[in-house]
């Protein structure tokens, strides 16, 4: 499967990249970044220093946008990610490379001319990229094979807000125009996010690995973790970004229903996905009508995503056996 990630990178991000290389059933062409839990030169920085650190040279990087299509940068989420997106927990190593010239937009073309109808998209950040690559080529949403995208909430509330999930409250306007292009879109969000999460005792086999993987760990996820038992009363870290590329390699293990969805764009909502359930009055209300309908995921078999993680976690740093996945 022939995949390019766009991420923010970002510590969930960071464990996709990682996931993502350890895993024979991708063939990962590229990686795009984007503004989101960091600017864009820290989130651009980091791909290509988190590619170093597994030692897949190559991977081009292509830098992409540094503001969403239609608002100011909201900026980063330092109480999250860290000041430098992986999780401040000391220096990282310097970027042995420099990212392609072509943008990420350019990039995603480019990519999805060469590999017409085989070209995967995983999009764990705000989908600015993607909407620019439509404007600069209106017809890759006919040459792309699949768009699976970490974000949105359903039927749940938000994490950025109590509305909106945050990859989508960073660019509304992009997330709408990919969700009513013709690609086939899956897109997983917190109603399946929220559901899996790595326990502590896993996080620390996997930050006690004698590796540099798991060095960039023992640095990434302390931070994350504080963060997440503070606010949300957990002991250990959520996967989302890892959960939307186990919907790639385990798609059985995700229950998907299919809706049009439409972002909201104004208001105190800004950012909400809102699917047509097809349960109102006039079953298509009119800013849903003429939309594709996508999947949303709205069940996950929770054990059996941490369970695929976990193993492909412990093989990417390579932990010792990190005993039965949490749930
Ligand atoms: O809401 C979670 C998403 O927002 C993840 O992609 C995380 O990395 C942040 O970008
Ligand atoms: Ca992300």
């Amino acid at each position: 499967m022939k995949v390019v990630i766009d991420t923010d990178p970002g510590i969930d991000d960071a464990l996709a990249i990682l996931l993502a290389t350890a895993s024979p059933e991708l063939d990962l062409l590229g990686l795009t970044t984007v503004f989101g839990n960091c600017a864009i030169d820290v989130a651009t920085r980091n791909a290509l220093v988190l590619l170093d650190i597994v030692r897949r040279p190559d991977v081009p990087v292509a830098r992409g946008a540094a503001d969403p299509l239609a608002s100011p940068y909201l900026g980063p989420v330092p109480q999250v990610h860290g000041v430098d997106g992986l999780g401040d927990g000391g220096p990282s190593p310097s970027p042995t490379r420099e990212p392609v010239a072509q943008s990420a937009a350019e990039f995603l073309c480019r990519t999805a001319a060469a590999h017409p109808g085989e070209l995967t998209i995983l999009a764990i950040g705000p989908l600015t990229n993607l909407a620019l690559a439509l404007r600069l080529r209106p017809d890759l949403d006919t040459l792309v094979e699949r768009v699976v995208v970490m974000g949105g909430n359903a039927l749940v509330p938000g994490n950025a807000t109590p509305a909106a999930e945050a990859n989508m409250r960073s660019d509304p306007e992009a997330a709408d125009v990919v969700f009513g292009a013709r690609w086939p879109v899956t897109m997983v969000g917190l109603d399946v996010t929220h559901r899996v999460s790595l326990r502590g005792a896993d996080v620390d086999r996997l930050m006690s690995a004698p590796t540099e993987p798991g060095r960039l760990l023992a640095r990434a996820l302390p931070l994350y973790r504080s963060f997440l038992e503070r606010t949300n009363g957990l002991d250990g870290i959520y996967l989302h970004d890892p959960t939307a590329l186990a919907c790639l390699l385990d798609p059985a293990a995700f229950a998907v229903s299919r809706w049009p969805v439409r972002v909201e764009t104004q208001g105190i909502s800004r950012g909400k996905t809102w699917p047509s359930l097809g349960d109102t009055d006039d079953a298509t209300p009119a800013p849903w009508q003429g939309r594709p309908e996508i999947g949303v995921c709205v069940d996950v078999d929770a054990s059996r995503v941490v369970g695929l993680l976990l193993d492909r976690l412990s093989t990417a740093v390579g932990a010792a056996d990190a005993g039965e996945g949490g749930g």
